[in-house]
């Protein structure tokens, strides 16, 4: 069963088509017109996505060798809402002219089961850990099995993609921060700033005087590593810019990589795996393979880790195999959580 994917949650028009090969095409469309504004802009991003559709989903066809697939699955949320409905209302426009099954995927869901899509078959087996890290989300969840995923922890404010491209917003490194980060970091000293790691104790003290009100244990929150990395640039001697980039990655990646651990030990589950846009952090991947053997460790190959369509034709193709279908008057849905109905 050939299925093609349609992803415009966010700032990326991607269409791919996956069968049972493997991922048959797979285009990803950026918008550029973010650039002069530092980050993304609602409403120029669903404008950019209706220019570019057509076209992306025509190219991933042709890229796949096909005229039309058995089935259509695009993403229905979380996301940009006024964006999401454009790739939701084209895939199911395409679904009702060729007659074929249409599923309406969720976005996290794309990013937490992509290690699945590109890992040996077989070598990803439920139940395990998927740590999701993008712009919008920070999530640790334990997925047992398709459409079955325990919130382990969360963070309590800002994503860590977020707290990335605001870092590189106030180093004047352009939006998405993120990879700007990445680079730089490489050249930097990661001890050069000391920088808070918010623990899981300080948590649960902040939590007991009500400060916070986080609901799990391993919650996270990167909103005062930020705002320290903002006071050490107000201050008399500010690193350098690689030196504040090493400093705050490696800050940001050790709360990651802790929750990870944590977890792990927690819960017994030896299989941890990856996804979001963060996941293409070369510390980030580094660090978690240094897990293994203790741990089995799944990175997705970079260009799977940020936002694209294979991952939601994967979960689309997921769904359909396992019966299930959604009609075609699914709408888009803001705040959803990966396997609620
Ligand atoms: O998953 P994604 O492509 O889109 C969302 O669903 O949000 O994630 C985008 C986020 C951005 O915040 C971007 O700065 C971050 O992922 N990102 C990275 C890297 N590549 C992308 N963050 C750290 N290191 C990277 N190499
Ligand atoms: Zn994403």
């Amino acid at each position: 069963m050939k299925v093609l994917g349609i992803e415009t949650s966010c700032d990326d028009t991607a269409a791919a088509v996956v069968g049972a090969e493997g991922v048959l095409s797979d285009l990803v469309h950026g918008q550029l017109v973010h650039n002069a504004y530092g980050g993304v802009v609602p409403e120029l991003a669903g404008r950019a996505h209706a220019e570019k559709v057509v076209v992306t989903v025509r190219a991933a066809l042709e890229g796949a060798g096909i005229e039309r697939p058995d089935a259509v699955a695009a993403t229905a949320g979380p996301g940009l809402m006024g964006a999401v409905l454009v790739g939701l209302c084209h895939g199911k426009a395409l679904a009702a002219a060729w007659d074929v099954p249409f599923i309406g995927v969720n976005h996290l869901e794309g990013h937490l089961l992509s290690p699945l899509l590109d890992a040996p078959a077989g070598a990803v087996v439920w139940p395990f850990l998927c740590l999701v890290v993008s712009g919008g989300h920070t999530s640790l969840y334990l997925a047992t099995g398709l459409g079955e995923y325990e919130v382990l922890a969360q963070t309590i404010d800002d994503a860590a993609g977020e707290a990335c491209d605001k870092v590189a917003r106030m180093l004047g490194l352009g939006y998405p921060g993120g990879p700007a980060v990445d680079r730089r970091a490489a050249f930097g000293d990661p001890t050069a700033v000391a920088l808070p790691r918010p623990r899981v104790k300080a948590l649960g003290e902040l939590k007991r005087r009500g400060q916070i009100s986080t609901r799990r244990p391993l919650d996270m929150s990167f909103s005062g590593l930020k705002t320290a990395v903002r006071q050490h640039l107000l201050g008399p001697d500010p690193a350098s810019v690689d030196d504040v980039c090493a400093s705050f990655q490696e800050a940001l990646v050790d709360v990651l990589v802790d929750r990870v651990t944590k977890a792990a030990r927690k819960t017994g589950v030896t299989t941890v795996a990856i996804g979001g846009g963060v996941a293409a952090n070369s510390r980030l991947r580094a660090r978690l393979s240094a897990l293994e053997p203790e741990l089995r460790v799944f990175l997705p190959p970079k260009n799977r880790c940020t936002d694209n369509a294979a991952m939601i034709a994967h979960v689309g193709r997921l769904r359909l195999l396992a019966g299930q279908r959604d009609p075609l008057s699914i709408s888009a849905r803001a705040g959803w959580a990966p396997g609620a109905p």
